[in-house]
């Protein structure tokens, strides 16, 4: 099983190439579902998840290639095209994709939408929650969805397609967003959606669909009108930066020390964290809409308090990096997760490492130590590893991270950006 073996102690300088958003890509690769024309995205990450979603899509009956054509010289990044050029008479998403990848759940409408029926699996439960799918498929049903639940699969049919309804959520939810604007553009009718996810991934999703033809508008506020349309046409989409990625680096030199200049990055996606980050003593220099330079000459890290929130507040994708930052402050602080019910699995890991905190239902208090200790570790989801490698990179002695393909389903080349950074890193296979 393939392990990461990090040594603490080397302070980090040089410059890092912000990959795609993986929570940006894998919804536009779905919207290729809803037009017969050749849909190609540029700066496709170098992460698992997206031959997962390739893998699904393929399932379905999208043709998927790799763009090496000139006219995207322009555009940075892995550039691929996904084709839904012929009808799919039996759109089925089976479990074994499914319950690999919860976004597969986004699926549903564009499916709907384009083929009026389809038969997706129950995504089930992950770690970090139960993660219900009860606001898409509310959702569906208010747009003429008829929605059975069977043998662990929903079945959904729409015989005469979708129509515009207002939808309003009462929880604010990204994917249930982003299904529902995507099913929405073919719907007969307008659709509102109110208390709408404002995260930039929805914002870059509206501007792909936005080029295919579809009519949008209010992306990226609590509240979006989308006026259906007949058909959709091709387009070609650079996926915006991943923001998460770029603010794990920013807390690798916060932990770490040193400095590292970010490219590839939109600089107003990490206004959600920007200031929690500098009160803790890192500091962040814009230099302009794509490069970011972040430094950190001395070891002192402040103790801030935080609470995750839907964008533009402190992103629960951020949290577990966040409190790995904490471990090492002067004093006392607190992080309160309120959007998933289980977000704390990286918690025990880090108190195997000498961290000292106390977690009471979704609240943790962290009491600043000296130091870390490296430890055998293991990584839990996404997150919650990729916070264990930031505390390697400054505990004493070496780190070891198992089960590997957590990390790798959501972090592209992330070794080999640290090593190149100065990072003592290696993979053992
Ligand atoms: C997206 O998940 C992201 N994943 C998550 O990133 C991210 O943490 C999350 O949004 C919140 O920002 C992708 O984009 C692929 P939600 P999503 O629907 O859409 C509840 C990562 O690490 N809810 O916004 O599944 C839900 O249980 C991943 O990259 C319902 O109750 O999240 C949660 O408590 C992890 N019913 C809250 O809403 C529903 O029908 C927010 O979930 C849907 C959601």
């Amino acid at each position: 099983m393939k392990k990461l073996i990090v040594k603490g102690g080397n302070k980090l300088y040089g410059t890092i190439k912000v990959a795609g958003a993986k929570n940006a890509t894998l919804p536009l690769m779905i919207a290729s579902i809803l037009s017969s024309k050749r849909l190609t995205l540029t700066n496709v990450p170098h992460v698992s998840d997206i031959s997962t979603m390739a893998n699904l899509l393929e399932t379905i009956g999208v043709n998927i290639g790799l763009d090496g054509s000139n006219e995207n010289d322009g555009h940075q990044g892995r550039a691929v095209y996904f084709e839904t050029n012929k009808d799919i008479q039996d759109p089925v998403a089976p479990y074994e994709l499914v319950s690999k990848m919860r976004a597969s759940i986004v699926i549903l409408g564009p499916l709907l939408a384009r083929f009026h029926k389809a038969r997706v699996s129950l995504p089930g439960g992950c770690a970090i929650g139960t993660r219900p799918v009860d606001l898409h498929l509310k959702a569906l049903e208010q747009m003429g969805a008829k929605i059975e639940l069977k043998n662990g699969y929903i079945e959904a049919k729409a015989k005469n397609g979708l129509r515009g309804a207002d939808i309003k959520f009462e929880k604010i939810s990204v994917g249930a967003t982003q299904n529902i604007m995507m099913a929405a553009t073919l719907a007969r009718g307008v659709t509102t959606i109110k208390n709408a996810a404002c995260e930039p991934e929805i914002t870059d999703l509206a501007k792909c669909l936005k080029a295919m033809g579809a009519n949008i508008e209010g992306e990226g506020t609590p509240e979006i009108i989308i006026k259906g349309v007949e058909k959709l046409n091709g387009a070609t989409h650079k996926i915006i930066a991943d923001r998460i990625e770029a603010g794990t680096y920013m807390v690798a030199v916060g932990i770490a020390g040193g400095e590292i200049k970010l490219t590839n990055i939109e600089s107003w996606t990490i206004e959600g964290f920007k200031n929690e980050l500098e009160q803790s003593g890192i500091k962040i220099n814009i230099l302009n809409d794509n490069e970011i330079l972040i430094s950190k000459e001395d070891a002192k890290i402040n103790p801030v308090n935080i609470s995750t929130q839907p964008f533009p507040g402190f992103p629960t994708d951020m949290q577990a990096q966040f409190m790995a930052l904490m471990t090492l402050a002067n004093g006392s602080s607190k992080i309160e997760e309120t959007i998933f019910e289980n977000r704390f699995m990286h918690v025990l890991e880090l108190v195997r490492m000498g961290a000292n905190i106390k977690p009471d239902g979704n609240t943790a208090i962290i009491e600043g130590v000296k130091n870390l200790n490296g430890a055998e570790v293991m990584a839990t989801d996404l997150r919650a590893s990729v916070s264990l490698v930031l505390a390697g990179l400054v505990a004493n002695g070496k780190t070891i991270i198992n089960r590997l393909y957590h990390l790798e389903r959501g972090y592209e080349r992330i070794a080999e950006k640290l090593v190149r950074c100065g990072a003592d890193i290696k993979i053992e296979y």
